[in-house]
């Protein structure tokens, strides 16, 4: 069985008091209409202690958007695993396609935080997804799978667990454009059937993978409800209540 698990990325939006506020409103909600489904919230560095507070006891996962590949030393304006572990984060999203594109961020630089984060027992949701002249050019499967491999290259099998693949095809992020559920669905059994041979049936069976792209509360009920797609990971519809609340309430 797998828990559905919603996770909305605020990327650079919302200053900390705006953060806090907007995350005490959601916590008092979350209270109030109960959720079946895991719920995070991924704000920047600097929300982090504040949004952590607004939402303590309330079973919402706050989680970092991203972390430097080291421990400490001489990486200036980087943030370190270590001090978002020192304020109680121990959830990170790492491989997102705006660090890729806009930061240079190679598959490996991502797999060594992938290990830096398990190494820390922390969680990790690792992005995938293609761009649209990788889908159009027909490569959209060696693509995942070059991601998937170098990605999680010697993570063990027993840290699997701690880990949680988001499918975010690059074309549909921030653009309005969907992935239809079936073709959402097609890249996500691709995923599984990639991390079956990578590991285990066992594995991939228990390995939860996000959809992400434009999700909204009207096209949230009809990806969530694909046998692959077992979560999403929310952008702009996760920076005010009205969009996110019912999307991480779908299934009432
Ligand atoms: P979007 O972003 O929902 O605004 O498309 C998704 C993401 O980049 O995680």
């Amino acid at each position: 069985m797998r828990t559905p698990y919603i996770a909305g990325n605020w990327k650079m939006n919302l200053t900390p008091s705006e953060g806090a506020r907007y995350a005490g409103e959601l916590a008092e909600a979350v209270r109030k209409a109960g959720v079946s489904c895991r719920v995070m919230i991924a704000p920047s560095f600097v929300a982090l202690p504040a949004v952590a507070e607004a939402v303590k006891g309330s079973g919402i996962t706050v989680a970092a958007q991203n972390m430097a590949n080291h421990l400490s030393g001489a990486y200036t304006g980087e943030v370190s695993p270590e001090m978002l572990k020192d304020i109680g984060i121990n959830t990170v999203i790492l491989g997102h396609s705006e660090r890729r594109q806009y930061y240079g961020e190679t598959d490996e630089i991502i797999n060594s935080k992938v290990l830096l984060a398990l190494s820390l027992k922390m969680e990790v949701i690792l992005c995938v997804g293609e761009t649209l002249e990788e889908r159009e050019a027909g490569n959209l499967e060696s693509v995942l799978e070059r991601q998937l491999r170098v990605g999680l290259k010697d993570v063990l099998p027993a840290e699997m667990g701690a880990i949680t693949i988001a499918y975010e095809p690059v074309w549909a992020i921030g653009t309005g454009k969907t992935a239809t559920p079936d073709d959402a669905d097609a890249a996500h059994a691709f995923i599984r059937r990639t991390v079956a041979a990578m590991y285990s049936e066992d594995i991939a069976n228990n390995l939860i993978i996000q959809y992400g792209g434009s999700v909204k509360p009207g096209n949230v009920v009809a990806l969530m409800a694909k046998e692959n797609i077992d979560g999403a990971l929310v952008g702009g519809a996760s920076l005010k209540l009205d969009d996110f609340l019912p999307i991480i309430t779908y299934s009432k």
